[in-house]
Parts: C-alpha cells; sequence; structure tokens
C-alpha cells in the first residue's frame, strides 16, 4: 500500500504534536493545521486520506470542517476528536460524514485501532471501486463488434433501448451469438448503470430455489427460513436483472414473473406486503419460445408481456462479413493476454474461418483465435493453428499418421483410370493427397499456379497444403 496522507487539524499544540510525531513514526505523511481555514487550505493542498479534526477550533468549528470536506472529497475518512461525554456532538460528527470519533484524552492505542477500521474501508472501497471499473470497462457498446448490417441494425436499436430504464427486453439467438454481452452493454448504456446488474440462470437451479432465490423470503416462509431474505429483484432495485435461459422456468414461477412485469411490486415468499421495484429485466433462451408456448409449456401472456422488445441475434453463419473484424478484435486481445505480437491473420486462414460454419457462433471463434494466438510462433496467424475441422474443410477429412503404401501406384506413377480401386490393406487419404499434389507439383515443374490449375484449387490453398505435407 501506498504512503498514507494524515492532516491533523487541532488548536491544542500538545495534542497535535504528539499526534503528529506519533503518525510519523508509524510511516503516514503528516500534515497540520491550528485553525479550521488552515485545515481546509492543507487538505486542499495535500488531499490526505484520513483527516482528524477536533470539534473546537478557531474561526470554524469541527462540523462545519467535517463537511465542507466532505463536500470536496466524499471519499475522505474523517476522525472526529472530541472531550469525553460529549456524545451527541459525536452523533453529529458521525452525521456531518466523519467515520470514526474518538474521546480525548486518547491512547496510541486507540489511535491504531481506528487507523485499522479506516484502512480496511479504504481497501473495500478501492476494490468496489476496481470491480465496478473492470466490469464496465469488458461491457459497453465499444466491446460489440460487427459490422455488417445485421448487425449495425441490433446495436442501434440496443442502444436506444437502453435509454428507457425499466423496458423489458427479450433477447434471443443461438448459444454463443452474444446475448450475455448485450445485456450487459444495455444496462451499462443506461442511466441505471451504476445500480446493480445481476444474472441468474434459470436452467441452473431447481424451481423452489429459484423462486426464493428471485423473490427472497420471511423468515419462517419454510424449514430453512431462519432469517428474512432479499431477493434478487430486491437487490438489483434501480437495476436490471438478467433472467438468462427464461425458457426453463416452470409455470409456478411464469405466473410470479408476470405479476412483477405487470405490476412492478414482488412478495417474498411466505409474505404478504408487496414490496414496490423498479428494475429493467432482459430475459434471453436460445429455445424456440413461441414453439414452447405452442406446446404449452411456456404462458402465452409471459410471453408476449417478454417480446414488447425482441431482439434476435443473428447466427454467425448468417453475418459472415463480420468475421475478419471479430478475428482481428480477438488477436488484439488474446495478443494483450498472452503477451504476444502477432499483426494479422494469412489470407488463407481467414477464407478457411470464412467457409466454416461456426455452430458455437461468436463464442466458438473466439476459443479458435485464442488456440491459434497461443499456437503461432511468428507474427503472421497461419492456418496450421487452426482447429481440425476449421483446417480440413476443403477436403472433409482428418490428417491421420497412416503411410500411404508405396507399391500402390503404378510403376508409371499416374493415377489410374476410371474409378480409383482401394486396395486389400485399405489406403490412406492423407497419403493419396500427398502423393497427388507432388505430382502435379513435378509435372509443373514446381510451378505452382500451373500446379493449382491442374488440381483445380487455389494456389492459397495449394500452398497450404504443401506446408501442410511438408512437400
Ligand atoms: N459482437 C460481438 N463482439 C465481440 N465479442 C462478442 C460478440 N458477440 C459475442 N461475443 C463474445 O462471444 C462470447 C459468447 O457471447 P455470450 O456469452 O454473450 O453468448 P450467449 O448468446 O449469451 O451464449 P449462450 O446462449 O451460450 O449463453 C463472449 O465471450 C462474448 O464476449
Ligand atoms: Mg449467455
Amino acid at each position: 500500500m501506498k504512503q498514507l496522507k494524515i492532516l491533523i487539524i487541532e488548536d491544542e499544540k500538545l495534542i497535535r504534536w504528539s499526534l503528529e510525531k506519533h503518525l510519523s513514526s508509524k510511516g503516514y505523511k503528516v500534515f497540520s493545521a491550528e485553525s479550521g481555514e488552515e485545515g481546509l487550505r492543507e487538505f486542499e493542498l495535500h488531499q490526505p486520506e484520513i483527516v482528524f479534526t477536533d470539534n473546537k477550533l478557531p474561526q470554524m468549528q469541527g462540523l462545519e470542517v467535517i463537511r465542507k470536506i466532505k463536500s470536496m472529497d466524499e471519499e475522505t475518512a474523517i476522525v472526529f476528536m472530541t472531550a469525553f461525554g460529549s456524545i451527541d456532538t459525536a452523533v453529529s460528527a458521525m452525521k456531518a460524514g466523519a467515520s470514526e470519533y474518538i474521546n480525548k484524552p486518547f491512547s496510541f492505542e486507540e489511535v491504531e485501532v481506528i487507523l485499522g477500521n479506516i484502512k480496511q474501508k479504504l481497501a473495500i472501497t478501492k476494490e468496489v471501486q476496481l470491480l465496478r471499473r473492470q466490469q464496465k470497462e469488458t461491457v459497453t457498446f465499444d466491446h460489440i463488434i460487427g459490422e455488417s448490417a445485421a448487425l449495425r441494425q441490433i446495436i442501434q436499436l440496443s442502444k436506444k433501448i437502453a435509454r428507457t430504464q425499466t423496458t423489458t427486453i427479450l433477447l434471443l439467438g443461438e448459444s454463443g451469438t452474444g446475448k450475455d454481452l448485450f445485456a450487459r452493454a444495455i444496462h451499462y448504456e443506461g442511466s441505471q448503470n451504476t445500480r446493480p446488474f445481476v444474472t441468474i440462470n434459470c436452467s441452473s437451479l431447481p424451481e423452489s430455489l429459484l423462486e426464493s432465490e428471485l423473490f427472497g423470503y420471511e423468515k419462517g416462509a419454510f424449514t430453512d427460513a431462519k432469517q428474512q431474505k432479499k431477493g434478487l429483484f430486491e437487490i438489483a432495485d434501480g437495476g436490471t436483472v438478467f433472467l438468462d435461459e427464461i425458457g426453463e422456468i416452470n409455470m409456478s414461477t411464469q405466473i410470479k414473473l408476470l405479476n412483477v412485469l405487470e405490476n412492478r411490486v414482488i412478495r417474498r415468499l411466505g409474505g404478504t406486503a408487496g414490496i414496490p421495484v423498479e428494475i429493467r429485466i432482459i430475459a434471453a433462451t436460445n429455445k424456440d419460445l413461441k414453439k414452447a408456448v405452442d406446446e404449452k409449456l411456456f404462458r402465452e401472456d409471459l410471453y408476449y408481456r417478454l417480446k414488447v422488445f425482441q431482439i434476435t441475434l443473428p447466427a454467425l453463419r448468417e453475418h459472415k462479413d463480420d468475421i475478419p473484424l471479430l478475428t482481428d478484435y480477438f488477436i488484439k486481445y488474446y495478443n494483450n493476454q498472452f503477451k504476444k505480437n502477432i499483426s494479422s491473420i494469412h489470407k488463407s486462414a481467414i477464407e478457411l474461418l470464412k467457409k466454416y460454419d461456426w455452430p458455437g457462433n461468436i463464442r466458438e471463434l473466439r476459443n479458435v483465435i485464442e488456440r491459434a494466438v497461443i499456437l503461432e510462433t511468428t507474427s503472421v496467424l497461419q492456418a496450421d493453428c487452426l482447429p481440425g475441422e476449421i483446417m480440413h474443410l476443403d477436403h472433409g477429412f482428418e490428417v491421420d499418421a497412416i503411410e500411404v503404401p508405396k507399391n500402390y501406384f503404378s510403376s508409371d506413377n499416374t493415377l489410374p483410370p476410371g474409378e480409383i480401386e482401394i486396395p486389400e490393406g485399405g489406403l490412406s487419404l492423407f497419403g493419396l493427397e500427398k502423393q497427388v499434389i507432388k505430382q502435379a507439383l513435378d509435372k509443373s515443374e514446381n510451378n505452382q499456379t500451373k500446379a493449382s490449375k491442374l488440381l483445380r484449387i487455389s494456389r492459397d490453398t495449394l500452398r497450404y497444403k504443401i506446408k501442410k505435407y511438408r512437400l
């Protein structure tokens, strides 16, 4: 921890001096002032994290000093020093913003206890701020990549909805298309972004637990309810509740949820009082909710209530033109993470990425790039760092280690006319391809353009295969 600065505002010379000496010996950087006004000047000048202030000061009372300091920097920890027995003043000081008070005369042990408390609080505040900032950093619209018409339109729409504070949103789309990402971006774009974003996966909890998580319960609502507990809707008041995999909730929870959406009031389990909540609900699913409605597994009224604003995220195969941009973005991201310095991706590798169908959508692309960045040793991502199912797209088989039988080809080394007969012992397709490419190269006297024409493949594909088969 860096050296903390402490300001002492105290007109009694002896107290000021001894406290100053003690704190300096403990490693703090100490400043002091004899009056309230001087104290405020010193505060502005040095911006200490901690202030000790007396109550009875020349020119300005301690309470006023506290208020002024707090208005300059709300985070400052203030210790109020007061004469023994004046508990009322201590209470007013705490109300004005002091975090601790100490009765005069005090011992250095007491000072140490108080400083211990303050340091702990400062550390927690820092951590919370850091977490908030980190979370915010990863979830703005700046982190949603895509310039295809499909995605641009969705991003614009989402930004618009983000400005309304409590509009319910239904996010649809296959797994890995970015539902989670959009939910967060919408929350952090809106004015409620200082309030909590809570997320719950409806399929991960048994129904009874899901209800108590969402709505909370009163003491005695069921055997284990030893104490009252707030539910997520209450905790997130003013913010957003993200209900992931909404298609999984059962009928009883569906009714309760509908009630929340219609009346903006929740009832804890075992409770009777309605508690008003002001929240935005974002629900998501990769299931066909309409079908669930038709099959009577999902309430129609709830479905229509949720889909007031429906956003369907496209599968990656429907916006393949975003692949280069996304790839660049993930390369940069993993460069940073793994301290690599990959500047670009080879054209043939991008072509392969564009050919692939991406059943796992952007999540899968992200994972593929992560793996490739780890594996690549040059400064350009090459196709051979892509996983097998993508790398072998153009010939549809996996590389294996079987050697081609040397005697399979006829002596003049041309391909057998008509249908190829697989010999008794089988043959390796890998070996066959390798042989054919070798022949094409021989025939064209190593002219790759000619060889690729003979094989009716692109030069890039040929080069890639030459590299793969180490020809
Ligand atoms: N447009 C995008 N730009 C950048 N990254 C994206 C984009 N869309 C998705 N991602 C990334 O892809 C991964 C998967 O996205 P996300 O978790 O939001 O998907 P999901 O739709 O919630 O999937 P599931 O249905 O499996 O929960 C995340 O790492 C996310 O950051
Ligand atoms: Mg998700």
